[in-house]
């Protein structure tokens, strides 16, 4: 069923509330998704995007519902990955002929993955422009690692939106549609968490792009996402918000890490942690076993955080594996701008601390020197050197 957005626009999309994982079992989405697609009837009718594969079917039926498929004059393609183009092959199949706007890179992206069908392919680059009717024009923008190298974005004068598929998205399955209607804790929790999982890597050239956007000096009434909820009341917040992000953002915030054998390494976390509150009470400490917790949700709060303690026992010479794949996540993330230390308890060879040390540095972390690296379970010396590790993290002295 369509959703009315604007003028003669509208969502006409797949709200999916059992989605409980994104990109395979790598992000989880614990409030659902959508795939927002929306149909545009000027004197053309053009199909922004489409749904994800399994829904593909569903989309088309939808679809002709609403209108006459053969009224479409043109489908815009903001981005080839699956959950936008899945359901090409389906459409397609009842409008062979109809022209697709999309990237260069766009076109590889698609024929990659359904294989070359003779799609009425036509390339766009940033300032080219397509007449709708009634003195309206689409305007698209590459969006280039924003966050595939095929992504764009499409403007419409007249009604002044926005589509900029994957940026500005959040995983957030929101039948009311629109910003203003949704629950605001989720809305913007799952805007940074969106953000952090995905866009963060893309920071540098998020920073840019914003700079391009700004200076086109567009006028924005409406942010159309390709998920989640569509930015209507004072759109230009998310976009204020995505400036703060992308440049090395921080709270006065810690985050304690950690995976254990048989819990020294987690009194070793406790202790990290009690102690940062006592050097510093003001500061939001937060502690997980990342064995056990969702791994996107602890990023989303290492991103906001100013440094992290990371613990593993020594295992095999080397770390435990939760804390390893754990550690591989966060380099791919590409955080700046934030301390690290390392500790863990060790019976025999003790490598985990120099480990961990090298694999912070190497995700990009500013490592302190001081570690906590303790024999079988933590003595009272072990836990008195917490005092100089999170004085370090913290920039202070310990009797501060
Ligand atoms: Fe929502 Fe990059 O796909």
């Amino acid at each position: 069923m369509r959703k009315h957005i604007k003028g003669n626009v509208s969502w006409v999309g797949y709200i999916d509330w059992e989605l409980e994982t994104f990109h395979g079992d790598d992000y989880s989405t614990m409030n659902g998704s959508s795939q927002n697609a929306y149909l545009i009837e000027e004197e053309k009718t053009v199909l922004i995007d489409t749904v994800w594969t399994p829904h593909r079917f569903d989309f088309v039926e939808n679809l002709k519902k609403e209108i006459d498929l053969n009224k479409i004059d043109c489908v815009i393609a903001n981005h080839g990955e699956c959950d936008h183009s899945g359901a090409l092959t389906a459409l397609m199949a009842e409008i062979p002929d109809k022209p697709i706007y999309c990237t260069a890179n766009a076109v590889k992206s698609i024929e990659g993955q359904y294989g070359k069908r003779g799609w009425n392919f036509n390339v766009v680059k940033t300032g080219d422009e397509l007449e709708i009717g009634g003195g309206k024009k689409l305007v698209f923008i590459e969006m280039r690692m924003l966050h595939w190298p095929d992504s764009m974005a499409t403007y419409m004068t007249g009604e002044n939106i926005l589509f900029a598929n994957d940026a500005f998205g959040q995983h957030f399955a929101v039948e009311e549609l629109f910003n203003d209607r949704a629950n605001q804790c989720l809305l913007y929790k799952e805007a940074l968490k969106y953000f952090v999982n995905i866009l963060n890597p893309f920071a540098p050239m998020l920073k840019k792009k914003l700079a391009e956007l700004a200076a086109l000096n567009l006028p924005i009434d409406i942010i159309a996402p390709s998920h989640g909820a569509v930015w209507r009341e004072n759109p230009m917040q998310i976009v204020e918000k995505y400036a703060q992000w992308a440049d090395a953002y921080q709270e006065d915030q810690v985050t304690v890490a950690y995976d254990t054998m048989w819990e020294g390494t987690a009194k070793l976390a406790h202790a990290i942690a009690a102690e940062i509150s006592r050097q510093s009470p003001g500061t939001v400490v937060k502690v997980f076993n990342v064995a056990k917790a969702d791994k996107n949700e602890v990023m989303t709060e290492v991103f906001k955080s100013k440094a992290v303690a990371v613990g593993s026992p020594t295992v095999g010479n080397s770390i435990l594996s939760s804390v390893a794949g754990w550690l591989e996540f966060l380099k791919q993330l590409k955080f700046k701008n934030k301390k690290a230390a390392a500790f863990g308890c060790y019976g025999w060879s003790g490598e985990s601390v120099k480990i961990l040390k090298e694999l912070l540095a190497g995700a990009g972390f500013d490592v302190i020197d001081e570690s906590i690296r303790s024999l079988w379970n933590p003595e009272e010396e072990d836990l008195a050197a917490a005092a100089a590790l999170v004085s370090s993290l913290l920039g202070k002295s310990p009797e501060e």
